[in-house]
């Protein structure tokens, strides 16, 4: 029996579940976990971008944060429940979800591979996943594909355009807005500021080797002062609100004032996230952070979360803490800069797996299943 055929009959012996893919290409059976699509994908990327991506900012405490925290909790799991059947179904904000795995917005796909946003939009589109980006997605939503899609913005400057770009993305086919609420300024990232990267690359890609390189736009330099939106605060929710009725889902709170802020404004979500540690460095990782948002947030709105996710296991960590949904940032980008699309739809269906698999030996047949009893923090 070959590699593929005894592929095709593991596959055949989990027949029935949606999540299982009916053939995997060869060239993909190589990675058997996100980590090992990560180096593959360093491999054929240029140096610029996977330094761009992989980076996080200055001394990368919050980059390494974000994996550690994972270590930090240990599970309990209960045993002797029926779990011959698992659901990773959840019902968020009036959406019904196959999966509580949703795909951040990431900024710069462009430096992975041309047409960056549209892949990743197909491949979410394949696998059933929810995107969340500010691009990429038109043309597939254009030809009725059901496509469910947050667009994410870092907010708007006044309350006329606030609302023009609210009505604009329900108008589109948005299900939500993610109002990335973390970026007010550039941060310091030494990886690209050493590389004398250009963050205009983000557009164009990295110009290949031995190409005139074009005229830069927007150099890093270390410790530039560049806003982006410094000005924003939490009217910037009514702003969004007024001008359609899709819900509003804040991205980016760490501390749980903030947490409880952003209800009182009005968000109808929050995201527990640092920015995948791309912004300020010496933020907590996103998973001690995530139980005093949840609290502080009492139930009022669905709390989710991002950074540092890589693994099934790190996933139903986040869940029993109170995350009702994860995104992932990283581990499709590194799909796709490993395979393209199929990259990313095999990433997204690993972690599914994985998820469904960890969910069934913990003794859990359904996401509300998942309490914090099921996590415990580790001694030392
Ligand atoms: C290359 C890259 C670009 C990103 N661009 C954005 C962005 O434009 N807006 C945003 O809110 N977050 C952005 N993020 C942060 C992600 O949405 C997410 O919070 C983070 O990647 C989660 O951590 P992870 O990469 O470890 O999964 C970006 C992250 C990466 C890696």
């Amino acid at each position: 029996m070959n590699r593929r055929e005894l592929v095709r009959n593991l596959v055949g012996l989990a027949a029935g579940s949606p999540l299982l893919p009916a053939e995997v290409p060869d060239e993909l059976m190589g990675p058997v976990n996100v980590h090992e699509f990560e180096e593959v994908a360093k491999r054929k990327m240029h140096k610029l971008a996977y330094d761009f991506i992989a980076g996080g900012v200055e001394d990368e405490y919050t980059l390494r944060a974000n994996r550690e925290a994972y270590g930090k909790f240990a599970l309990r799991p209960r045993v002797m429940t029926d779990v011959s059947n698992v659901s990773l179904a959840v019902d968020l904000l009036g959406m019904k979800l196959a999966s509580p795995i949703l795909i951040a917005p990431t900024g710069g796909k462009n430096l992975v591979i041309e047409s960056a946003d549209e892949k990743v939009a197909a491949a979410a589109l394949a696998s059933k996943t929810l995107i969340c980006s500010a691009t990429g997605v038109q043309k597939i939503l254009e030809k009725g594909e059901p496509l469910l899609w947050w667009s994410n913005t870092i907010g708007a400057a006044t309350k006329a355009q606030a609302r023009s770009y609210a009505r604009r993305i329900e108008d589109g086919g948005g299900r939500a807005i993610t109002l990335t609420v973390d970026n007010q300024y550039q941060s310091n990232r030494d990886r690209n500021n050493r590389n004398r990267f250009d963050y205009g690359y983000m557009q164009t890609g990295v110009p290949k080797d031995g190409e005139p390189k074009p005229a830069p736009k927007s150099p890093a330099l270390p410790a530039m002062w560049q806003p982006h939106t410094p000005q924003m605060t939490w009217e910037q929710i009514s702003w969004l609100k007024e001008g359609a009725k899709i819900p509003v889902i804040v991205k980016g709170i760490i501390h749980p004032e903030d947490a409880a802020l952003a209800v009182k404004h009005g968000a109808d979500a929050i995201v527990v996230s640092n920015h995948g540690g791309r912004q300020l460095d010496g933020v907590m990782g996103t998973l001690e952070a995530l139980p005093d948002c949840v609290d502080a947030v009492g139930g009022k709105v669905p709390v989710l979360m991002d950074g540092g996710l890589r693994r099934g296991t790190d996933i139903l960590k986040a869940m029993a803490l109170g995350a009702k949904a994860v995104l992932v940032g990283r581990a499709p980008l590194w799909g796709l800069g490993a395979f393209g699309q199929p990259g990313v739809e095999r990433v997204l269906w690993m972690l599914n797996a994985e998820l469904k698999l960890a969910m069934a030996l913990a003794g859990m047949a359904k996401p509300s299943d998942i309490t914090r009893t099921l996590v415990t923090r580790k001694l030392g």
